[in-house]
């Protein structure tokens, strides 16, 4: 039987997280965050003092490390038995991550981890590539963005909710970088799927976007 996947790509920022987990529990489908798999892998680099451009040693620990997202009211990341949500959610981590995603030996060690979500009765993935490169099969696409400041008030206001530091300006500029970085390297770039359809939430709520999303699929 085929699994139906939805998969929303876009940058960082624009809100796929939240739209995604929404969507995934309307749906009672599994849910994907490809993110937190390379902010994992850069967490394990980083208490490994393992240098962020080492693509051997990085698609090493890529392949070898236990990575277990535990679901109860809020969702909890436990790697290799200790619990990291609280540093995965960092910005600091996106933006290791980021360094060691544009490693094609990294991006191929974590692709079978992903491709292994797939279940029945359905998953919803985010990521950057998840249309392009990951679930090409999917059934629906979406490439959800926001205005780069959008994206920035919207990362401050949740860091500041969890009680995270943050500075806008500094945001704003971090986010920009990231967006270079992921949308110029070689491999598995930032991309529209040809067969994706354009979501801009800038100037929509979180629930018109969740709404439109689910009307795609129904
Ligand atoms: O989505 P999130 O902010 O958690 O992703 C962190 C970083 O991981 C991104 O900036 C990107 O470089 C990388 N990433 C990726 N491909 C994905 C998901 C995330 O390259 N499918």
């Amino acid at each position: 039987m085929t699994v139906p996947v939805l998969t929303i790509d876009g940058p960082s920022g624009a809100g796929k997280g939240t739209v995604s987990r929404a969507v995934a529990a309307k749906l009672g489908w599994h849910y994907l965050d490809s993110g937190a798999l390379y902010r994992a892998l850069a967490l394990a680099a980083q208490k490994q003092a393992i240098n962020l451009q080492d693509q051997t040693s990085l698609a090493e620990v890529a392949q070898t490390m236990s990575l277990e997202f535990i679901c109860a009211s809020q969702v909890s990341v436990m790697l290799d038995g200790e619990e990291i949500t609280r540093q995965l959610g960092l910005e600091s981590t996106g933006n290791a991550a980021s360094i060691v995603a544009a490693l094609p030996a990294v991006r191929q060690a974590l692709l079978q981890k992903q491709k292994d979500f797939k279940r029945l009765p359905g998953l919803v993935a985010d990521g950057r590539d998840m249309g392009t490169v990951v679930f090409p099969e999917a059934r629906t696409k979406v490439f959800l963005t926001a205005s780069a400041i959008k994206r920035a008030e919207r990362r401050y206001k949740q860091l500041k909710e969890k009680g995270i530091d943050a500075n806008l300006t500094l945001l704003a500029k971090e986010i920009e970088d990231r967006d270079r970085r992921d949308s110029e390297r070689k491999i598995a770039p930032l991309a529209m799927a040809a067969d994706a359809i354009f979501i801009d939430s800038s100037d929509m709520t979180q629930d018109a976007v969740i709404q439109e999303v689910l009307s795609l699929i129904r």
